[in-house]
C-alpha cells in the first residue's frame, strides 16, 4: 500500500496509541475465513506461475488471475480499488509494483516479473506477491528474488506475540543491506481483514521506535519490495505504476500471515512450501 504521509505524521504524533487501538483482532472464525481467502490465492498465485514464459502479455496474465478468482466464487480486491483497472498488478523490471496490465506488454527471455494478487472471500481479503524470472536471468537478478523472499522469513522471524511490528521492519531492512540492495521508502505492508488495508503500516526499512505490540488474531500483509539500486521510486503517468528511480531492477515477495503466541501461520503460502525459504518442495 502507499504511505500515506499525512496518516503517518497523525501515528507518529499519537504516540501508536490511536495505530494500536485500531488493529483489528480476528475472531476463530474470521481466522477460519482469512484461512480460506489466502488458501484460494496460493491457488491463484501457483497457476500463474506456472503461466509466466516469454511472449506471454501481462494482460493474458490478469486474465487468466482474474478468471480463476472467479471460478471461486471470489472477487478480485483490487480491480477498480481507488480506480485501479486489473485484478492482478503485473510489474516488469524496474517496475517495484502497481503496474497496469497491457495486451501490447510482452514478457521477454531475461526479464523479472513481479505479480501481486489478492481476493474477497465471504468479505474476507488475502494479499500476496511474488517475483518470478522469465526465461533465464542474470545470477544479480535471481539474488534479488531470492534475497526480497528471505527478507521477507527474516522479518516474520519477530512476527509473534510480544514482539514489537518494527523488529519485522528491522530485519527486513537489514537483510537487504547485507545484500547491497535498496529498500523502498514510500510503499509499505499493512493490515488486512473485511478491508485490503487496515492498520498498522509496515515499514520495510529501519525504525526509530518499537512499533505496536503484536498480539494473537492479528493478520498482517509483510510485503518487502527491494531494489539493486536506490530506495527511490517514482510514479508513471498512469498515476499507478512505481518505478525505481534510477532504473534498477526491483522485486517484490509478499504474504497474508496470522500472528499467534508461536511461529507466524502463514496464511498465503500452501502448506507443502519449505517453512524456511518458501519455497515449494512437493505439489499435489
Ligand atoms: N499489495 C498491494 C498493496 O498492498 C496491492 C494493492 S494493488 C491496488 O498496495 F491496486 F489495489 F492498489
Ligand atoms: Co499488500
Amino acid at each position: 500500500m502507499v504511505l500515506k504521509r499525512w496518516k503517518r505524521y497523525l501515528t507518529l504524533s499519537s504516540k501508536s496509541l490511536v495505530t494500536e487501538m485500531s488493529v483489528s483482532i480476528k475472531s476463530e472464525h474470521e481466522i477460519e475465513l482469512m484461512r480460506e481467502s489466502n488458501r484460494l490465492l496460493s491457488i491463484v498465485h501457483r497457476e500463474l506461475g506456472k503461466a509466466i514464459r516469454p511472449g506471454i502479455s501481462t494482460k493474458d496474465i490478469d486474465k487468466m488471475g482474474e478468471k480463476l478468482i472467479r471460478s471461486f466464487g471470489c472477487t478480485p480486491n483490487f480491480l477498480n480499488y481507488d480506480g485501479y483497472p486489473a485484478s492482478i498488478c503485473v510489474s516488469v523490471n524496474d517496475e517495484v509494483v502497481h503496474g497496469i496490465p497491457s495486451k501490447h506488454r510482452y514478457l521477454k527471455d531475461g526479464d523479472i516479473v513481479s505479480l501481486d494478487a489478492g481476493l474477497i472471500y465471504k468479505g474476507y481479503h488475502s494479499d500476496a506477491a511474488r517475483t518470478y524470472a522469465v526465461g533465464s536471468i542474470s545470477p544479480e537478478a535471481q539474488k534479488l528474488i531470492d534475497v526480497t523472499r528471505q527478507c521477507f522469513f527474516e522479518g516474520i522471524k519477530f512476527a509473534r506475540a510480544g514482539h514489537h511490528l518494527h523488529e519485522i521492519s528491522n530485519a527486513v531492512d537489514a537483510c537487504a543491506r547485507s545484500a547491497g540492495f535498496g529498500v523502498v521508502r514510500d510503499l509499505v505492508g499493512h493490515g488486512i481483514g473485511t478491508s485490503l488495508h487496515e492498520s498498522p503500516e509496515i515499514p520495510n526499512f529501519r525504525q526509530k521506535t518499537r512499533g505496536i505490540k503484536l498480539k494473537p488474531g492479528m493478520t498482517l500483509a509483510i510485503e518487502p519490495m527491494i531494489t539493486m539500486g536506490t530506495d527511490d521510486v517514482e510514479w508513471l503517468e498512469d498515476d499507478w505504476t512505481v518505478v525505481t528511480a534510477d532504473g534498477s531492477l526491483a522485486a517484490h515477495y509478499e504474504n497474508t500471515i496470522l500472528i499467534t503466541e508461536e511461529d507466524p501461520e502463514i496464511l498465503s503460502l500452501e502448506e507443502d512450501a519449505d517453512p524456511l525459504t518458501g519455497i515449494i518442495i512437493r505439489r499435489a
